[in-house]
């Protein structure tokens, strides 16, 4: 049975007869140049593959003399003399990779070649990514190199098996078998990360304590590390900021205690005995209550730059992470990450990044762009972006979220004029001088037989990986392609589903959090609705201190008369949301408390189009389900099924929203849900 185990690498018979038939004349045998491990990866990679696909057996030789179609060699080698790939390859640095038809000899060949063997590698899945979705090969000018130089996944794994917000079920890491078992999953894993571009991942949660720190868990890492490294992947860790103190016997962790300095360049050290390409750690100090250099009135430059440090004669990174809002302090949350770190640009070792989520609250449904990404230009900023669907569903809602990346990838900071997207703001384009430049996702990955839970979810995991290796992709073609890739090239399945997924993001917002409204989930969980809780200990926590419903309107003032967010972000950014009058309705009770009276673009008043979408969202949900049930022929039975079944679960969980906010938002506005729209039900 179709398990979806094999992610978007199933390389199954191509369907397509004519298509079919000019492959099996253009392929057929490989020669590879050399024989290092990702070499040979490469090799059978692209020979499994190309076998599968093409129904006829691929050879694999390092013969010179060999005439077969393919080549996959880096740009030193031998079997490339005399051809254009040299001068090609002086522009796709360590990682970037080309594929290029050539007649050498008179003969045609298809070239994948690199600066490195990893570069290769990409070349090689790219080649494939060719073939399974179908494309034509005879005249290949394919130059492709990574637009950010480090292309992560953040494990939220808390070394219990357990994956805080994760939904797939256990973890990947097996910390009990490990150094000893290397899981088949591990390499698996490792080849689909390599076959996106994903280059680095941190194995712990960003909330683990200190124990990974510990040798005998550095053994365990240091498996992984041996085991993901022929696939171009690096590890990193978390650093729990006290961990001087917890296992390494010191009364202090302030930064700036020598002890404490010379502990942390002593445990990197013996990191690095370990694993000799360790990536560096990313830290989440002073946030949500873990420890952090504040606590000895210290600062994040402190805390950062004390790592940094360490890891600096090793050539590793510190990725510090931005996320911190305390209740204490009492001012909108939205405000406080810009407030702790403007006033640090410049102040950051070279080798720190600071790691911001796509937006100032919390990996909402919907969010406008977080203010600091373009305020802090003398900085290294990293993406963070959440794969897992924490606030959108969880496991058991299709939602993709290509284009949830995407809007905020192209969201326009107006930093050095029009046109200064946040995606430039990651890449350097502004900063020539910027060395470091990343994206990372926080993974949907556990041990589920299907990896991520919901077999669309595999799709947002190849969307990050996509957009990070090209922010300028498009949701819809990344779409299409994971589409082809995992389930079938043909053209009305093809529409249909991407369809379904282009869509399906905006339909969750719709039902759960319309019009800029957020937080107003489960608490805890954060599954499902709860708009109505007020009673956590934590002011901040509470959906009310978010939604701010009253008997006027509903929605968070943040403009001038209100929290003042807006003005974090740059006078020409803010425009589009200043104004209630003019505020892109999308965002509307992001920025606005707004009289229930108030009349939206659509004529109807701001309750009625509340009704409107939530009642237009949970609908469209039945439009999912009609729409795959019409793909029935074009998929397996068991994933059809699983989605069939989820999509249900789906549509009452969109009733569930809709029903639970409007009911109680009703209590404000008094009004009723407007006459052509059914009646809440009482289920
Ligand atoms: C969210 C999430 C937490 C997580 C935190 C973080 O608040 O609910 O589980 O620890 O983000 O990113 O640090």
């Amino acid at each position: 049975a179709e398990t979806g185990y094999d992610l978007w690498l199933r390389y199954q018979p191509l369907q397509n007869q004519t298509v079919l038939t000019t492959y099996r004349q253009q392929i057929s045998g490989i020669t590879l140049g050399g024989n290092a491990e990702t070499m040979k990866i490469i090799g059978e990679e692209l020979q499994h593959g190309l076998s599968a696909m093409l129904q006829k057996k691929i050879t694999v030789t390092n013969k010179s003399s060999s005439t077969a179609s393919l080549i996959a060699a880096t740009g030193i080698s031998p079997l490339l003399a005399g051809t254009e790939v040299k001068k090609l390859l002086a522009q796709t640095g360590e990682e970037g990779f080309i594929i290029l038809s050539q007649n050498i000899n008179g003969q045609k060949r298809i070239i994948i070649s690199g600066n490195t063997d990893k570069a290769v590698l990409y070349g090689a899945f790219h080649f494939l990514r060719l073939i399974q979705t179908e494309q034509a090969i005879h005249n290949l000018q394919v130059v492709s190199v990574p637009k950010v130089k480090l292309r992560m996944l953040n494990h939220w794994d808390n070394m219990n098996r357990t994956v805080e917000r994760g939904y797939a079920g256990f973890s990947l890491w097996n910390w009990h078998t490990l150094p000893g078992y290397i899981d088949p999953r591990y390499i698996d894993y490792a080849r689909a990360n390599a076959s996106i571009g994903i280059n680095g991942t941190v194995l712990t949660n960003v909330n683990a304590n200190a124990t990974i720190l510990t040798k005998n868990y550095l053994e365990k890492v240091k498996a992984l590390a041996d085991a993901f490294r022929p696939y171009g992947i690096k590890v990193y860790l978390t650093a729990r900021f006290s961990a001087p103190i917890e296992i390494g016997g010191l009364k202090t962790a302030d930064p700036l205690d020598e002890k404490v300095r010379q502990w942390w360049k002593d445990k990197v050290k013996e990191i690095y005995q370990y694993v000799p390409d360790f990536g560096g750690f990313v830290v989440k100090a002073n946030s949500e209550g873990q420890p952090g250099p504040q606590d000895y009135k210290r600062s994040h430059t402190d805390g950062a730059n004390m790592l940094a440090e360490a890891v600096a004669p090793f050539n590793g990174i510190i990725m510090w992470r931005a996320f911190v809002y305390s209740a204490e302090k009492n001012v909108d949350r939205h405000k406080q990450a810009y407030d702790e770190f403007v006033p640090l640009d410049g102040s950051f070792n070279k080798n720190v990044m600071v790691q911001v989520k796509n937006g100032a609250i919390d990996f909402m449904p919907r969010e406008p762009f977080h203010p600091l990404f373009g305020a802090m230009p003398k900085t290294p900023l990293m993406m963070e972006f959440q794969v897992t669907q924490e606030y959108l569903g969880q496991a058991t809602n299709l939602v993709y979220l290509g284009p949830l990346f995407k809007e905020c990838l192209e969201a326009d900071t107006y930093t050095n004029g029009k046109g200064s997207t946040v995606a430039k703001v990651l890449d350097g384009s502004f900063n020539k001088a910027q060395t470091l430049t990343g994206i990372t996702g926080v993974a949907n990955i556990g041990n589920d037989i299907n990896w991520c839970g919901h077999p669309f979810a595999q799709a947002n995991w190849y969307a990050m990986g996509r957009l990070a290796w090209d922010h300028s992709l498009s949701a819809e073609r990344i779409a299409e392609e994971w589409l082809r890739m995992t389930y079938s090239n043909h053209p009305a399945f093809l529409q249909t589903a991407s369809k379904l997924m282009m869509e399906s993001r905006e339909t969750y917002v719709q039902y759960s959090n319309p019009i800029g409204l957020h937080h107003i989930m489960g608490t805890g969980h954060h599954y499902g609705p709860a708009p109505w809780v007020s009673n956590l200990n934590r002011p901040d926590w509470n959906p009310v201190y978010y939604h701010k419903a009253d008997s006027i309107g509903i929605g968070f003032n943040r403009t001038a008369t209100g929290s003042n967010a807006l003005e974090q972000y740059h006078p020409e950014a803010r425009k589009i949301w200043e104004n209630m009058n003019t505020c892109e309705e999308k965002n509307l009770l992001w920025f606005h408390h707004v009289p229930w009276t108030f009349k939206m673009k659509s004529g109807r008043n701001l309750w009625d189009e509340l009704c409107f979408n939530y009642y237009t969202g949970a609908e469209k949900v039945k439009t999912m389900q009609q729409a795959w049930a019409g793909l029935e022929p074009y998929v397996d039975k068991q994933r059809h099924d699983q989605v069939r079944m989820l999509l249900n679960v789906q549509y009452d969980e969109a009733i569930w929203w809709r029903n639970a906010c409007l009911l109680y938002f009703q209590t404000f506005s008094k009004k009723p849900i407007p006459a052509n729209y059914p009646q809440p039900d009482k289920t």
